[in-house]
């Protein structure tokens, strides 16, 4: 994958991220009889986002919109904020998506967005603006949930990978463990009681001053620290083993944190960052890999912005090699959010048959895999 950034004049980064091997293939890859090629959106946090993605695999284009430095100030996202970036930016990022990919609005089969679950104004956005496009175009319109996306960047860069397989989820908003039964359905065998990872990488990197967003400063300063500095502890939920729990943890370290500037000691932000990583990791791998012994998968992928934490990758890739798992990860650019995935997903609702009617609306809670709601609204 190769990213172009360039920083616009209001602090928003825009990324063009290229497949080479895509580059490479685009002349002899002209449109064929039968191929499906889509047009993804994604709004649903604060990186506006396009793609054209052909056959569910094939990245023809991926724009990104990030506003995560217009954030930063405010410690989070700021949910107004994000909406109105959102408008700003949408059209330019998806005349972008299509002029890169070499296409008109007229090549387009049909026109996905993420419709929840996510900041509802921000979710607006792009639902509007698609069913804005199939409207005009008379294309179909398709939903796409934004975690059964983040599943699907799994298929961009590993062309052999089909359902079954078991997959970790770990987003700002979720932490599940899943069965891919099959394209577009989901068993949830694990899922977090209280913080989604990605919001416990946040509030830890907060309170040891690292600021926002938590997940990658942890990841960086965890390189320099020492994992065995402390024990934090690690959360076992008796009735249900593949459940997490980050609470527990993330008080730890906060008390951890209270007590040394009582006592006026200095705080080794490295230390700490690479002991909570550490604690984190571990159960996520452990978690992972136990399910697929005992569901009996062969395949493991993992998904999600916590998905691009090197620890993660690292510690997953041994244990996978260990017990004899084949390991599947997308690149970290596509493990953040974007709209290669959402076109991904899309392909296979495509293929099935799913098409959204115009009263298409956003879902902030929607929940994964829940058919009857995502069928809603079929025409
Ligand atoms: O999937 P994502 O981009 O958005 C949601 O759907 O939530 O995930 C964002 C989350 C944030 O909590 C962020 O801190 C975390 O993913 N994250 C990371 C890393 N990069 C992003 N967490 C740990 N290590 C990273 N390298
Ligand atoms: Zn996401």
């Amino acid at each position: 994958m190769e990213i172009k950034k360039n920083v616009e004049d209001d602090g928003v980064i825009f990324m063009s991220i290229k497949d080479n091997k895509v580059e490479e293939a685009k002349e002899s890859t002209s449109k064929k009889d039968g191929d499906v090629t889509i047009l993804a959106i994604e709004s649903s946090c604060d990186e506006t986002a396009a793609a054209v993605v052909r056959n569910g695999r094939e990245v023809l284009s991926n724009i990104i919109s990030s506003q995560i430095a217009l954030h930063t100030i405010y410690g989070g996202v700021v949910p107004e904020i994000a909406s109105r970036k959102h408008v700003e930016k949408m059209n330019g990022c998806i005349k972008t998506a299509l002029s890169e990919a070499g296409v008109t609005l007229d090549d387009i089969d049909a026109v996905a967005v993420t419709y929840g679950p996510g900041l509802v104004g921000a979710l607006l956005v792009g639902v509007s603006e698609a069913k804005a496009i199939a409207f005009a175009t008379g294309k179909p319109l398709i939903g796409v949930h934004h975690i059964e996306g983040h599943i699907s960047a799994n298929f961009i860069e590993n062309k052999d990978l089909e359902p079954p397989f078991v997959c970790l989820v770990v987003s700002g908003g979720h932490s599940h463990l899943v069965v891919v039964k099959d394209y577009g359905e989901y068993e949830i065998i694990g899922q977090t009681r209280d913080d989604a990872a990605g919001e416990a990488f946040d509030k830890v990197a907060r309170a040891i001053g690292l600021g926002y967003p938590g997940g990658p400063k942890i990841d960086k300063a965890a390189k320099e620290g020492n994992p065995d500095a402390f024990t934090f502890p690690q959360a076992k939920i008796d009735d249900a083993e593949y459940d997490f729990s980050f609470s527990g943890l993330k008080s730890s370290v906060l008390n951890y944190i209270n007590q040394a500037k009582m006592q006026g000691q200095e705080l080794n932000q490295a230390d700490v960052a690479a002991s909570f990583q550490k604690a984190v990791v571990e159960v996520l791998v452990s978690h992972a890999i136990k399910a697929c012994k005992e569901y009996g998968y062969n395949k493991l992928a993992i998904a999600g912005g916590v998905a691009s934490n090197s620890g993660l990758r690292e510690l997953m890739e041994k244990e996978c090699e260990a017990n004899k798992i084949s390991f599947y990860r997308p690149s970290p650019v596509l493990c953040t959010d974007n709209a290669a995935m959402i076109g991904a997903a899309a392909y296979y609702e495509y293929q099935k048959g799913v098409r959204f009617g115009l009263d298409m609306n956003a879902v902030p809670n929607l929940p994964l895999g829940d058919r009857e709601r995502r069928f809603h609204g079929r025409q």
